[in-house]
């Protein structure tokens, strides 16, 4: 059988997470990096000289999309920039990875909605954390009726950004970066829409309370109370700038069993409850509390990258497509409604 041809990607801003998302393509049996786009052509120039790889330098999108052969967009530009480009990658007919925050506005998420549906293009959100091996666990448990029903379920972002430096001329800016709650704890609504489905109603209290050399407008403190449709209930908390490393948490808690990160607690666990028993529990690896490295960099980019591809060359329902992106987003701005309203608000749903 002929061998089939590898999807050829290219790769929108070659910064920081760019760089790692095209090591990711470029390592991928399937796949192939066939140009790189950056503003800044000497640094795309650079990173594929670097790796030796001969992609097509571009420095602007329109010329890239024009580029023969491409089919898959993966986009790594600024926060505000991420709509004008997945609309215009998927108005081309090319698949589209995408990273968060989807859009700064609900409605540009919309329209990234509308341009994937309309062209019948692949869609994936840079929302690596749902193939965590810790996670995947998780609801291995759950389809095996593990953990019984599903009634709470929580999940933290705690970062410690130093207030000295420059990223915060545009983070934490409305119309550059969009809010907090959506750029960073999108991650933990995504992760537990996973779990718990589509959430029903939110509510929010947020501030911002560090010291900084530029201060934010958004928000480096809040608490997002959710309620899901089927009935349980959730908590986001977000904190950008605690002492302490980079930690992001995950407990989801059953009516049979409890995942409170790496532990795990069932009910066929003997006495579990009882004095003397507290160290009965299934300890995960620490390793499979992947991210919470300050800084650092996550083995499942690759992974969710690798699904992408995986989405296209196999023409496949996306993993966490474009309406599943569109729905943490909305679960995001309902909360920031809710914060500056002073009530709870019902998020749309796709
Ligand atoms: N999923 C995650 O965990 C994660 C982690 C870090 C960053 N991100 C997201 O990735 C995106 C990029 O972040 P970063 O830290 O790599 O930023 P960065 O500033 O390091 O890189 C952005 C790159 O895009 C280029 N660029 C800007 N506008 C462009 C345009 N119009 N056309 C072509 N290139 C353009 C810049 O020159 C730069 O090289 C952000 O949206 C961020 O939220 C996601």
């Amino acid at each position: 059988m002929a061998e089939k041809k590898k999807v050829r990607v290219g790769l929108l801003g070659a910064g920081w997470i760019g760089q790692h998302h095209g090591l990711n393509v470029i390592s991928n049996t399937y796949a192939e990096l066939a140009a790189v786009c950056d503003l800044d052509s000497k640094r795309a120039k650079a990173y594929l000289d670097q790796n030796n790889s001969n992609a097509i330098v571009f420095d602007n999108l329109e010329k890239m999309l024009e580029q023969r052969g491409i089919e898959a967009i993966v986009i790594a530009s600024p926060n505000a920039s991420h709509e004008e480009h997945a609309v215009a990658a998927a108005e081309a007919g090319k698949h589209v990875y995408l990273e968060k925050p989807m859009a700064i506005t609900l409605e540009g998420c919309r329209r990234i909605v509308k341009a994937v549906e309309k062209k019948k293009v692949k869609f994936a959100m840079g929302y690596h954390r749902r193939l965590n091996p810790l996670v995947q666990y998780a609801k291995s448990l759950i389809a095996e009726g593990k953990l019984g029903e599903l009634v709470f379920i929580e999940s933290d972002y705690f970062h410690h950004v130093p207030g000295d430096l420059d990223i915060w001329s545009w983070l934490g800016k409305n119309d550059i970066a969009g809010s907090i709650i959506h750029a960073g704890t999108g991650h933990n609504i995504d992760l537990i829409r996973f779990f718990c489905g589509e959430v029903a109603e939110v509510s929010c209290y947020k501030d911002v309370v560090m010291p900084r050399k530029i201060q934010m407008e958004t928000e480096d403190l809040a608490v997002i109370n959710l309620r899901f449709k089927s009935g349980a209930l959730g908590r986001v908390g977000l904190f950008l700038g605690p002492i302490l490393p980079f930690t992001f948490t995950l407990r989801v808690f059953g009516t049979k069993g409890t995942v409170d990160n790496n532990r795990v607690w069932l009910d066929t666990i003997p006495r579990f409850a009882d004095f003397g028993h507290e160290e009965d529990y299934i300890r995960l690896p620490q390793s499979w509390i992947a991210d919470n490295v300050q800084g650092g960099v996550s083995e499942t980019w690759k992974q969710n990258m690798d699904t992408f591809i995986d989405d296209i060359r196999l023409d496949r329902e996306p993993f966490n497509g474009a309406q599943s992106g569109f729905n943490t987003a909305a679960v995001c701005f309902a909360a920031l409604q809710s914060a500056a309203e002073k009530r709870s608000i019902k998020p749309e749903v796709l």
